[in-house]
């Protein structure tokens, strides 16, 4: 292969890319829908990316607005980042912060985007029954604390099992007897044979700030917020 002669692409030495930002708004969003899902709120912030983060490996972005930058995370990752004041502000599931616990951050806005459900589900029968196992329940998911959480308020003993994805594989191969996972069309759950059960919580995107962000950042985060807020439908 070429990897000898790595390229020295000029990513310029826009200040939004090269670390020191402290002046400007530093946004942590995910790929796929809530990136998607986000955008055009934004947009009525006067925030447009410069560039396709699908078709870049970037993962820092300039954006049209001088002082915001968007940083592109796991999903799961994000509250960690304005936990830790690293960006100042998040877009992640209300799943994600509840099983992530954030501190230092305030939830603002629910911005009514990748909407679903935290379920649990099953593997059932032709008639749509579920067996239900004669010892403890172990539950395969990627919301360990969530699920501990719900089946303890529940005065319910459960075995959990952490994964990392595709939940809906590990009851149709026996690695537990039920999973916990966000549901929304039930799509994916009908295409592996299972059944969504119960409903543990009703989820949407939040906008999530860090504290000191907060404060500190009033000037610059207001007028946005105010620009995301009115494109809510
Ligand atoms: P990671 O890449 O870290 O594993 P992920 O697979 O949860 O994360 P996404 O699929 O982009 O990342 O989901 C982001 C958020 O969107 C979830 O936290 C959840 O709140 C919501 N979500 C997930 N799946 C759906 C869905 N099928 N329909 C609507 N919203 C969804
Ligand atoms: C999510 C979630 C479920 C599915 C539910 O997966 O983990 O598998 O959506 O949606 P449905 O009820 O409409 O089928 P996603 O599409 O994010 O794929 P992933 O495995 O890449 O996270
Ligand atoms: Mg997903």
């Amino acid at each position: 292969s070429d990897s000898q002669a790595i390229p020295q692409t000029s990513t310029g030495t826009d200040e939004s890319v090269m670390g020191h930002f402290d002046h400007g708004l530093t946004l942590a969003l995910s790929k796929g829908r809530i990136l998607k899902e986000t955008l055009p709120l934004l947009k009525n912030a006067g925030i447009e990316l410069l560039e396709d983060p699908d078709k870049s490996r970037k993962l820092i972005f300039p954006t049209t607005h001088p002082l915001v930058r968007i940083l592109i995370l796991r999903a799961s990752d994000v509250p960690a980042y304005v936990e830790n004041g690293a960006a100042d502000v998040g877009v992640a599931g209300k799943d994600v912060l509840m099983e992530y616990g954030a501190q230092n951050v305030y939830e603002l806005i629910d911005l009514k985007i990748a909407n679903c459900r935290l379920m649990t589900a099953g593997r059932v029968d032709a008639e749509g029954h579920w067996q239900k196992p004669t010892g403890r329940l172990k539950i395969a998911t990627k919301y360990v604390n969530l699920t501990r959480q719900y089946y303890a308020s529940r005065g319910e003993q459960v075995d959990v099992i952490k994964l990392y994805g595709s939940m809906e594989l590990a009851p149709l191969v026996g690695l537990g007897d039920l999973i916990v996972d966000v549901v929304d069309t039930g799509n994916t759950l009908r295409a592996n044979g299972l059944a969504p059960f119960d409903v543990i919580a009703q989820i949407s995107s939040r906008l999530i700030v860090n504290k000191a962000s907060y404060k500190r950042k009033q000037a610059v985060l207001s007028p946005i917020l105010a620009g995301i807020e009115a494109a809510i439908g």
